[in-house]
């Protein structure tokens, strides 16, 4: 592969970086399918002060790989959002949040605004990631490895930063936990899913007591992740059963999956006083939650925590929106310490293999035809990559 000097922008450490002419994406088609392409610009130009430049090792497959694309298709426009690798540059602010200590060869994992319609090649399926090193940047400790590195991305720390600040307002944090005599519930509907998990450990860690909806093979999965009850959403009794479990007080509800049987079942779960309803997807204003006036539902788009436009349209647009950046900036320190501290950890992986760009392409085709439960698809970007 023919390779070039790239002069880094000032205060880079290094100065110049001996990098190849042109990298590998997955790139939108006009219809918005992903192809593979070997011509892709190098991200050094998009580099800024507070930017890691980042060899990417593997990555995750998020829904929104495949919903994106097909809603919002544009030509040209680089797929992915998660991603794990090494930092092979450090710009001269960087030093802000880590002071100083993240270092060249380090491992870490993040996110970006994969499918962006202003911003095409923004995405983490291409080989070398442009990545802000003070939001949405992880360093993974030794005791993670490439693949739990991969599922823990951003995507999910990123929404759930602005799930519980600004659509479920919980005051408790890991930092600073609630403190209550009874339990304070949040039920968590599509428990299994990889932002589920991450939900059920970060409520915990903040004085909450996190119950669970999936199916029933994934109940000791949930159980694992902190939920103190779980029940199937598939049951004629679920609703029932959640309220007498909650004595009928359930005030606060985060609905990953958000389609018609969880918002006709989170209608009837919510007690007398109603609520606050955190949902992941577009929700139906006709739906029984939608009617009941004292329950405040608020739809969450994670890219937002990125600080800048998401420009999307029909309801998934949002403004550039610095506190909810820097909230997310913020839980993402917090997470780190947790991660350090091995006491956050990452949804169960499943690699695909064969890996490399063709198996990011299986495994969007997998997610998009239903096909995971209790696990998270890994792409490893070389076959020969360290596991
Ligand atoms: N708005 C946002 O910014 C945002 C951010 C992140 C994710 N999301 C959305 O959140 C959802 C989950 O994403 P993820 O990456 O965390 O998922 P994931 O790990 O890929 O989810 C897989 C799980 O989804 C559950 N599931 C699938 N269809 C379901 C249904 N109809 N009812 C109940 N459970 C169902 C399955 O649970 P069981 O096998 O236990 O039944 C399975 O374990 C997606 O719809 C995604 O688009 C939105």
């Amino acid at each position: 592969m023919e390779t070039v000097e790239y002069r880094l922008p000032d205060g880079f450490n290094p100065p110049r970086i001996r990098l190849p002419r042109q990298q590998t994406a997955i790139v939108q088609d006009a219809e918005g399918k992903g192809t593979i392409r070997h011509d892709q610009s190098l991200p050094v130009h998009r580099l800024e002060p507070h930017h890691v430049l980042v060899k990417t090792v593997a990555v995750s497959i998020n829904p929104c790989d495949w919903k994106m694309p097909s809603k919002f298709p544009t030509e040209g426009a680089r797929i992915g959002c998660d991603f794990t690798g090494t930092v092979i540059a450090i710009g001269p602010h960087v030093k802000d949040r880590w002071n100083g200590s993240l270092a060249l060869g380090d491992r870490v994992c993040g996110g970006v605004h994969g499918s962006n319609p202003i911003d095409l090649e923004s995405s983490s399926f291409v080989q070398f990631i442009a990545a802000d090193a003070n939001n949405l940047l992880l360093r993974l400790p030794e005791h993670v490895s490439w693949e739990a590195g991969a599922v823990l991305g951003a995507a999910s720390v990123s929404t759930l930063s602005i799930v519980f600040d600004t659509a479920l307002k919980l005051t408790g944090t890991p930092e600073k936990p609630l403190v209550t005599e009874k339990p304070f519930y949040v039920l968590v509907y599509g428990a299994s899913t990889n932002t589920g998990t991450m939900a059920l450990q970060l409520l915990k860690l903040s004085g909450y007591t996190p119950i669970a909806t999936c199916s029933p093979h994934n109940f000791p999965l949930v159980r694992k992740f902190g939920a103190a009850a779980a029940f199937d959403y598939r049951s004629p009794t679920c609703a029932d059963d959640i309220r007498s479990f909650t004595g009928r007080t359930l005030s606060h509800v985060l609905d990953v999956i958000t389609d018609a049987r969880s918002q006709m079942l989170c209608g009837n779960v919510f007690g007398r006083g109603g609520g606050m309803y955190a949902v992941l997807e577009l929700p139906d204003p006709e739906s029984p939650v939608a009617k009941r006036r004292t329950v405040k539902t608020e739809f969450v788009v994670g890219l937002a925590a990125i600080g800048k436009e998401v420009a999307l349209s029909g309801g998934y647009e949002r403004p550039a929106d610095h506190r909810v950046q820097a909230r997310s900036a913020h839980d993402f320190a917090v997470v780190q310490r947790l991660l350090d501290e091995d006491k956050v950890r990452a949804h169960p992986a499943k690699v695909i293999s064969p890996g490399g760009f063709s198996g990011i392409l299986e495994g969007i085709k997998i997610l998009r035809d239903g096909g995971t439960s209790g696990e998270k698809l890994v792409v490893f970007l070389e076959e020969t990559a360290e596991k």
